[in-house]
């Protein structure tokens, strides 16, 4: 058995948490997110699920990393024996969600490319959808893969691998350390553009007028509540694997905190930039914004490029800084969706942490090649659908009833972060996550999947059949494996550390 692996300093760990955070959720999610639901009026909702619940689990899976001090499974194993298999859901969960992430980055990486020169031409969807993704017309006749997707992914594939390999502090954290402030201040170039271009303040006034009608519609609540959670890399295992590389004396609440409202701060000013792009080109092209919004990979593929096209100058730079901000952003996010099943696999099967980024990596390549075929962008869609609302959420939920009510480590979580921290975290902290929040959640899951299967996702754009397998189902294997998972033995090594542990009553 290796060390365990540390971070190099605090102000590290801080950098690769909020550089898992910061990704293409914030850039090309949040912004459609926030529009779908009702504009201004979703920051209520918003802000609610953010308080009441992201924060509260964002701490309560830093206490558990950092007081376990294991991979997902292994932490949640040393709560409870009972526990271990919502660790490995959560490992599967981060697995599935990396083999279409690294997809989007490579999409982004070819779009750095073909910026130069503005080289998707006028019809900027037809570009995206006919000659980049090569779309097919039926969902469950492949056609091959679509190399000009393939080798950018393989490329995004390389550095990401080439980063993991090099371990926790060489690797992750000096990859955010580089990258974060990199990105803070392209983002503020771009957002700086963006609300001096003529017809920005329409745009703002369509993100921020409040369509209060919306805030009944339990639909806007999961959104909310999916958007925060996958946007602090919550439910996936991540900030666990993450907090257990920290020092046995390291603040917990108060990094908690910084990267939550960082990663808030960023997506904010993020939204506020695509809004503000997205003026320009209506007023450019004479219509509302309305017309002019898209939703999902839309937004950035097709509408971006024409917002770029429209630009008075530089079009090329601009086109390069956007997409390069979507790779870079995408970037430490991708490596930190890898880290828990890297350090749970590590442990488990008792290898090396090289081997097992050997492992990981390459069977992440391999499943992400279903996504460069030309049915890629349906079969991306609906995996990132299921696997965002009865993956991380339903996940999130299941862990905080087990330890709030099943194994009752509420308590000692909170001392643990207590001991450590200069903020004290009150009574508040168990009071959200043992009754508002499960009650909130169980609430929008239970009304989301009604709704989900009186109206099937993507209206009646997939077939039954997809939904069934890639959706459901999917989810379902999920589970299952996560349950199989935990049926396989420890190595001695990490049994007899268990002894160690309990005798000295940890
Ligand atoms: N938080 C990152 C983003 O917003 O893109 C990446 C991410 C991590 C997404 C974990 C989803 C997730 F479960």
């Amino acid at each position: 058995m290796e060390q365990k692996e540390q971070w190099g300093s605090r102000s590290g760990f801080i950098l690769a948490a909020v550089g898992s955070a910061i990704g293409l959720g914030n850039i090309w999610r949040y912004p459609y997110v926030v529009y779908e639901n009702g504009g201004g009026a979703f920051l209520l909702p918003y802000l609610i699920a953010l308080f009441t619940a992201a924060i509260p689990i964002l701490l309560m899976e830093y206490a558990i990393g950092h007081k376990k001090r294991g991979s997902a499974p292994l932490s949640y194993k040393r709560l409870s024996d009972r526990f271990e298999w919502i660790g490995w859901w959560q490992v599967l969960v981060s697995f599935v969600i990396i083999t279409y992430y690294m997809v989007i980055i490579g999409w982004a990486a070819s779009y750095t490319y073909f910026s130069m020169g503005t080289q998707w031409g006028d019809d900027t969807q037809s570009f995206f959808l006919s000659q980049y993704l090569n779309v097919g017309e039926d969902f469950w006749s492949f056609g091959g893969i679509q190399w000009q997707i393939l080798i950018p992914v393989i490329l995004v594939w390389a550095l990401v691998y080439w980063v993991l390999h090099r371990g926790v502090n060489r690797g992750i954290e000096l990859a955010s350390k580089i990258l974060m402030p990199l990105l803070i201040v392209l983002l503020i170039i771009f957002t700086i553009r963006a609300i001096t271009l003529p017809g920005a303040m329409d745009g703002l006034d369509v993100l921020f007028t409040p369509d209060f009608s919306k805030m009944l519609n339990t639909d806007v609540w999961f959104a909310a509540y999916g958007q925060v959670f996958f946007s602090l890399s919550l439910g996936a295992g991540i900030m666990i694997t993450y907090s257990s590389y920290l020092k046995k004396k390291s603040d917990l609440a108060n990094s908690g905190m910084i990267a939550g409202l960082a990663n808030s701060g960023f997506e904010f000013l993020a939204a506020i930039a695509v809004f503000g792009a997205l003026g320009f080109l209506a007023v450019q092209q004479n219509v509302a914004v309305t017309e002019v919004v898209s939703s999902g990979p839309m937004l950035a593929f097709v509408v971006f490029p024409n917002i770029i096209n429209a630009f008075p100058s530089l079009n090329s730079l601009f086109g390069v800084l956007f997409f390069g901000t979507l790779v870079f952003a995408g970037f430490t996010s991708a490596v930190s969706l890898l880290e828990p099943g890297i350090s749970a696999f590590k442990e488990k099967m008792n290898i090396s942490r090289k081997a097992a980024v050997n492992w990981i990596c390459g069977l992440g390549l391999l499943v992400s090649i279903a996504y460069t075929t030309r049915s890629g962008l349906s079969l991306l869609d609906i995996v990132d659908n299921f696997v965002n609302k009865f993956g991380i959420l339903f996940s999130a939920l299941v862990a905080m009833i087990l330890i709030g009510w099943v194994g009752k480590q509420l308590n000692p979580l909170r001392d643990h972060i207590n001991s450590v921290s200069d903020i004290q975290v009150g009574k508040w902290w168990i009071v959200m996550l043992k009754f508002i929040s499960p009650l909130i959640l169980s609430y929008i899951l239970i009304s989301g999947t009604i709704s989900e299967i009186n109206e099937p996702y993507g209206d009646g754009g997939y077939p039954i059949s997809a939904l069934s397998i890639f959706g459901y189902g999917l989810v379902i294997a999920l589970i299952i494996g996560a349950f199989l998972l935990q049926m396989k033995k420890w190595p001695p090594i990490q049994s007899s550390d268990e002894k160690e542990r309990h005798k000295h009553g940890a």
